[in-house]
C-alpha cells in the first residue's frame, strides 16, 4: 500500500544494499517480541470493546459538546492532531482544542476562554500520570467543568486515557468515576496513536476509525514477514548517516501534514537519539518553505538527505481561471488543475536537489485519506524500529525525556524528588 522509491545508485551497490536490508529484515521479529512491540500485532488484535467503548464516547461527546479539549504531551498528543489536520480538521459539531502540551500560561488562558461560553468535554491522556503538563492543564479544566456543570456531571465529561493499573490519573479517575481508556503496557506513547491515546480525538472530530485500522492492518500484512518497503527505507537511511549525511528533512506539499510532519519527528527523534546517535528528524511543508529553505536545501550544506512522502492520486476540479487578457503571463496554465502544477513542483524540487546533491527518497501514499493514513502511520512506526536496530540503540525508550522531567520536579521542590 505504501510505496517507497529512492535512486541509491550513487550512494551504495545494489548488491551491497541487498545485503544490508536482508540483515534488517530479521529486526522485524525482534520488534514483535520486544516487551514494547505491542503496536505491532495492534491492528489486528486490538481491543474490540474498547475500540466500540471509544466509538461510543466519541458519539456522546458530539451530542453534548462544542469543544473537546485534548490534554496530553508528545506520544499523548501529537498522533491524534497529525491525523486530524492531515485529513483537514473536524468534520462534525466538536471542534478539538489542545492545551497541556507546553508551559505557556498564555495558550492556556485563550483556550480556557475559548471554551468559556460553549459546552465541552474534557480528554485527558498520559500514561504516566504525572507529567507536569497534563497535570496542570488538566486542573484548569476539571475545576472549569465543575464550575459549570457541577461535580457530577462535570466528571460524566472527562474521558481519562491512561494505564489500566497504576499512576495518579487512573487513581483519580477510579475515585471520581471518570470513563477510562487503557494506554497499553506494552506501547510506548509515540507508538500508540492507534489506541485509545489517539483514537477518540479522532473519532470525536468525526473520522472514521475503522478505516484508519483497516489500512494500518493492510500495511502490516504487507510489512510482517520481512519489513518488506519499510526496510528498504530504514536501511538506506543508515547508509545515508554513514555517507555524512545525518539529518532527514521529510517534505510534502500538503500545509495539512504539517503536524504529522511533527508526528514523526517525534518518532524517529525520540527512538534514535541516544547514546550520542541517531539522524536528526526536521522537515517542511512545500511549496511554502521552498521559498524559505529551499535555498538551504539546494545550496547549504550538503549534510541533509530529503524524504517526500507524496500522494498518489490527483486532487481534481481546482483549476486556474480563464481570464481573457494574459497580464499576469499565465495563459500557458489556464485550465490546468492545480493539483497537477503542484505535482510538477514536486517533481521539479526532487530533480533540482538532486542535482544539487541531496540523496532523495520518495514514500508514496494513494490517497490523503484514512486508509492511507493509517497505512502510513504503521509503515513509519516499523521503519523506525527496523532503523533504530540496525543503528544499534533501543528503539522503544525515552532516558533523555525521563531525565528533563526528573530534573524539573527536581527544581519545582516535588516531594520525593528533593536534591
Ligand atoms: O513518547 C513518549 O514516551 C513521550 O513523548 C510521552 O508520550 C510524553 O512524555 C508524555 O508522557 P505521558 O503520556 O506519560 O504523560
Amino acid at each position: 500500500m505504501i510505496d517507497f522509491k529512492c535512486d541509491y545508485t550513487k550512494y551504495i551497490s545494489a548488491e551491497e544494499l541487498d545485503e544490508r536490508v536482508a540483515s534488517v529484515r530479521h529486526f522485524v521479529a525482534r520488534a514483535q517480541q520486544d516487551d514494547f512491540g505491542g503496536w505491532v500485532d495492534l491492528p489486528i488484535n486490538y481491543d474490540k470493546d474498547e475500540f466500540a467503548r471509544i466509538k461510543d464516547a466519541a458519539k456522546q461527546i458530539n451530542e453534548d459538546s462544542d469543544y473537546l479539549v485534548c490534554i496530553g504531551i508528545g506520544g499523548s498528543y501529537l498522533g491524534h492532531r497529525a491525523v486530524i489536520e492531515a485529513l483537514g480538521g473536524e468534520r462534525g459539531r466538536t471542534k478539538i482544542l489542545y492545551v497541556g502540551n507546553s508551559l505557556s500560561a498564555r495558550g492556556l488562558e485563550r483556550v480556557v476562554k475559548a471554551v468559556a461560553d460553549k459546552d465541552f468535554s474534557v480528554n485527558v491522556i498520559s500514561k504516566s500520570g504525572t507529567t507536569t503538563e497534563p497535570a496542570v492543564a488538566f486542573r484548569t479544566f476539571k475545576q472549569l467543568l465543575t464550575k459549570k456543570y457541577g461535580e457530577e456531571a462535570a466528571a460524566k465529561r472527562i474521558y481519562a486515557t491512561t494505564d489500566a493499573n497504576k499512576g495518579a490519573l487512573h487513581d483519580e479517575a477510579v475515585a471520581k468515576g471518570y470513563a477510562t481508556f487503557v494506554v497499553p503496557d506494552n506501547i510506548g506513547g509515540r507508538y500508540s496513536v492507534l489506541t485509545a491515546v489517539g483514537l477518540l480525538a479522532i473519532a470525536a472530530a468525526g473520522i472514521n476509525i475503522d478505516a484508519l485500522m483497516d489500512g494500518a492492518e493492510e500495511e502490516r500484512t504487507a510489512l510482517i514477514s520481512d519489513g518488506g518497503k519499510a526496510a528498504e527505507y530504514a536501511t538506506l537511511r543508515n547508509v545515508m548517516l554513514e555517507k555524512g549525511f545525518d539529518i532527514e528533512v521529510l517534505a510534502n506539499f500538503e500545509p495539512d501534514f504539517m503536524y504529522f510532519n511533527e508526528w514523526w519527528k517525534q518518532l524517529f527523534g525520540e527512538s534514535e537519539g541516544k547514546e550520542n546517535k541517531g539522524i536528526f528528524p526536521a522537515s517542511v511543508v512545500y511549496s511554502t518553505d521552498l521559498h524559505s529553505m529551499g535555498q538551504y536545501m539546494h545550496e547549504g550544506r550538503r549534510a541533509l538527505f530529503e524524504t517526500f512522502v507524496e500522494v498518489k492520486d490527483d486532487y481534481t476540479g481546482v483549476k486556474v481561471p480563464e481570464e481573457a487578457e494574459n497580464l499576469d503571463g499565465l495563459k500557458y496554465l489556464e485550465g490546468r488543475e492545480v493539483d497537477d502544477i503542484c505535482k510538477v513542483a514536486n517533481q521539479a524540487t526532487r530533480e533540482a536537489h538532486a542535482d544539487g546533491g541531496v540523496p532523495v527518497m520518495e514514500i508514496i501514499i494513494p490517497a490523503v485519506d484514512e486508509r492511507s493514513l493509517g497505512a502510513l502511520i504503521y509503515f513509519f512506526e516499523m521503519a523506525c524500529a527496523l532503523s533504530a536496530f540496525e543503528s544499534g540503540v533501543n528503539p522503544f525508550n525515552q532516558p533523555g525525556v525521563e531525565a528533563y522531567k526528573t530534573r524539573m520536579f527536581e527544581l519545582l521542590g516535588k516531594p520525593g524528588f528533593e536534591k
